[in-house]
């Protein structure tokens, strides 16, 4: 008895760790750690070969404005020189991963953020109301933090519950 409770405390908390690790967003402060992690500023700097960080940002953010995708945006750039280079978002990611010596899922939280950049500025862009998560500007780091609280508090109810039904 006390195993199988304990058993089912145990698949809860992963299935929490999972639903959060699918959900949970980066931050732009995270993502940005992540951009120097990754060693993309060995290019995207101030003064280097490519845009620096928040000039990346402002990028992607002005293509929801100026295309209808992230592909379309991606055809646009000019990567040393060469226009028209990528066919797909998914291209010019490949190629930016391979730059540092990675493959595209080993950049994923980084690439998903940029994603979620690209649809929530189309969501303002549009002109739809829909009120974004995240306050614009500002970081939006709020979202992955307020996810983390609302887990850990469910996860300590789990603990508290599985440990008075124990008693019993
Ligand atoms: C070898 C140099 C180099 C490295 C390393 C590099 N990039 Fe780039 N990247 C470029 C160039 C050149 C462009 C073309 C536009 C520009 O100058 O920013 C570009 C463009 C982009 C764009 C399109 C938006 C824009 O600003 O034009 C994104 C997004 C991007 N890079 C992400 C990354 C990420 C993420 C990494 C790290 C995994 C990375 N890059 C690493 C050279 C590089």
């Amino acid at each position: 008895m006390r195993m199988r409770g304990l058993l089912a405390l145990l698949t809860i908390i992963i299935l929490l760790a999972a639903f959060a690790s699918v959900y949970a967003q980066l931050s732009e402060t995270e993502a940005e750690q992540k951009f120097n992690q990754y060693g993309c500023t060995n290019c995207h700097t101030e003064g280097g070969a490519a845009d620096p960080w928040d000039e990346v940002l402002d990028e992607i953010r002005a293509w929801a404005t100026e295309y209808g995708s992230l592909d379309e945006g991606a055809r646009h750039v000019v990567y040393f020189g060469q226009s028209g280079k990528f066919n797909s978002f998914d291209e010019l990611i490949s190629q930016m991963a391979s730059n540092v010596g990675k493959s595209p899922s080993d950049i994923s939280d980084l690439v998903q953020f940029l994603k979620n950049e690209f649809n929530e500025a189309k969501g303002t862009a549009g002109g739809s109301p829909s009120p974004s998560p995240t306050t614009g500007g500002g970081g939006g780091g709020l979202p992955t933090e307020l996810l983390y609280a609302i887990i850990i508090f469910i996860i300590i109810i789990v603990i508290i519950v599985a440990y008075v039904m124990r008693r019993r």
